[in-house]
């Protein structure tokens, strides 16, 4: 017998797609008894490189509550996706999409997270929106909690820093389960789990003014609590959706050693490890001995219930899956330069980046498939992917090559992936339709197949108009990753 042959193709099967996140896209902030959440009270960046996302504290979370307005807070407006639901889902439809990833907003459904009664009219917007994705039989992929959750939860508990917060997740989650477990075969629990070490968009706690080190014991504490209720929704989820399958969600960020010299390429590893962990215990089950050392050295205590363990080692994921946006390059002596949104490391002198200065690293893609792939052996799942861009409306139509671009480049490297032995089961790039910014919520920040007319004021008509990349994407689609041209 010879080896003499590997895959050259993507899967039949393959599930291509676009990802958004309810905060991002919905608007219709109190419509039907939606509660207001922690992404609705997080305005504006001063500017476009630098992040608004954590600047909340005591008093502007009391004037963000006390302004009743939009204006300053798009993530209230977003692109009123609420109400236009069919007309975009049937132009998703229109690009061949297999999947589209979307997340529920939990104030739709517990106004204030820990309410015992679920709210029917919010339960019955995502029964439209399933309803609507099964007439073009497009695969729902639903993320739990995407950078949003009931802020009542931030005012009663301080977020995720509170362990009771756990069982009004695991309520929610069995209810969404029941609710709509046998549509959905796939689901994400927290988005990019890692970076509440950031802070609030992902912990809902409030830690302006602590010290540095307290900062991180907190964070820290808040997502063990996480990573509990992570595990306990995919045991609920596999008992009550034997079929269905649970994937974790990671915020991959490769990072190159600066040098060859061995000091930069450990701290490069350990930069990596810190990265990895999220998913080293959603997919293993348990804390890695590197994270446990680290705890050690920062004085950082994580108070764990006795059966904790147990439950992360029992319920790993079924999938995993991670963003991707750009790499970083580390050194032994770090110097702090920001790279993009949620990475602090240096620049990489062979790359170009975006305008929002993310370095755009395709080649990349296919090193982090093969790495997540060989440490964990479970199939992956790219469920972002994306350039944001300022689009120019001209005549109608929006002329977007730099987008095909940069996705023509990103689809190549996950083909070589596949090739070298890669399990991947789909690709939703981020953002298919133009949304508010997670980062800096701007609307002109645009990743779309579909240009939304609306500008950083709210200002426009919402029309959709299909870009240029629309009918590339659906050219890509429908030859399954064969005619990139
Ligand atoms: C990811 C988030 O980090 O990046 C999305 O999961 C976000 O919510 C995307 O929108 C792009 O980031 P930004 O800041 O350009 O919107």
């Amino acid at each position: 017998m010879y080896l003499d042959n590997y895959p050259q193709k993507f899967p039949a099967d393959f599930l291509w797609g676009g990802a958004t996140a309810a905060n991002q896209i919905e608007g219709a902030w109190k419509t039907a008894g939606k509660g207001l959440t922690t992404a609705e009270v997080v305005s504006k960046a001063e500017n476009r490189k630098k992040m608004s996302m954590d600047q909340v504290d005591q008093a502007s979370l009391a004037a963000a509550i006390a302004d009743q307005t939009t204006t300053n807070y798009p993530k209230r407006r977003g692109i009123d996706f609420y109400h236009h639901y069919a007309a975009d889902i049937k132009l998703f439809a229109e690009m061949g999409f297999k999947v589209f990833r979307f997340s529920i907003a939990w104030s739709r459904i517990f106004p204030n997270g820990d309410d015992q009664t679920a709210n029917e009219a919010g339960l019955a917007f995502y029964d439209r929106v399933l309803d609507e994705l099964a007439k073009y039989q497009i695969e729902p992929l639903i993320t739990l909690s995407h950078y949003e959750m009931p802020l009542a939860l931030t005012q009663k508990y301080n977020g995720w820093a509170d362990r009771r917060v756990i069982s009004a997740f695991t309520h929610y989650t069995e209810t969404v389960f029941k609710r709509y477990g046998k549509r959905v075969k796939y689901w994400l629990t927290f988005n990019e789990i890692n970076t509440g070490t950031w802070g609030f968009h992902a912990t809902g706690a409030i830690d302006q003014g602590l010290t540095k080190n307290e900062q991180l014991q907190l964070r820290y504490q808040a997502l063990h609590h996480q990573l509990v209720a992570s595990a306990l929704a995919t045991k609920q989820l596999h008992q009550l959706v034997p079929t269905a399958q649970m994937g974790c969600m990671l915020a991959r960020m490769q990072t190159y050693p600066a040098t060859p010299n061995p000091v930069d390429v450990q701290a490069a590893q350990a930069a990596d490890q810190k990265n990895l962990f999220f998913t080293d215990v959603q997919v293993r089950g348990e804390y890695p001995g590197f994270m446990n050392r680290y705890f050690a050295e920062q004085g950082i205590k994580i108070t764990m219930q006795p059966d904790d363990q147990q439950i992360l080692s029992e319920n790993p994921v079924d999938f995993v899956s991670f963003s991707y946006y750009m790499t970083t390059v580390t050194q032994a002596a770090q110097d702090g330069t920001a790279v993009g949104n949620m990475a602090t490391g240096g620049r990489n002198p062979y790359l170009q980046e975006s305008a929002w200065g993310w370095q755009i690293d395709p080649i990349g893609l296919r090193i982090t498939l093969n790495e997540m792939w060989d440490r964990y052996q479970k199939p992956l799942f790219i469920v972002e992917n994306g350039l944001g861009a300022v689009d120019k409306l001209e005549d109608g139509k929006v002329h977007d090559s730099y987008r095909i671009d940069y996705l023509r480049q990103h689809i190549e490297q996950m083909k070589e992936a596949i090739s070298d032995g890669v399990k991947l089961l789909g690709y939703t790039m981020w953002g298919p339709i133009d949304l508010i910014s997670f980062s800096t919520s701007e609307m002109s920040k645009r990743y779309g197949f579909i240009y939304v007319d609306q500008d950083d004021q709210g200002h426009g008509s919402l029309r959709r108009i299909r870009k240029d990349s629309f009918y590339w994407y659906q050219k890509v689609i429908k030859s399954n990753g064969e005619d990139l041209s």
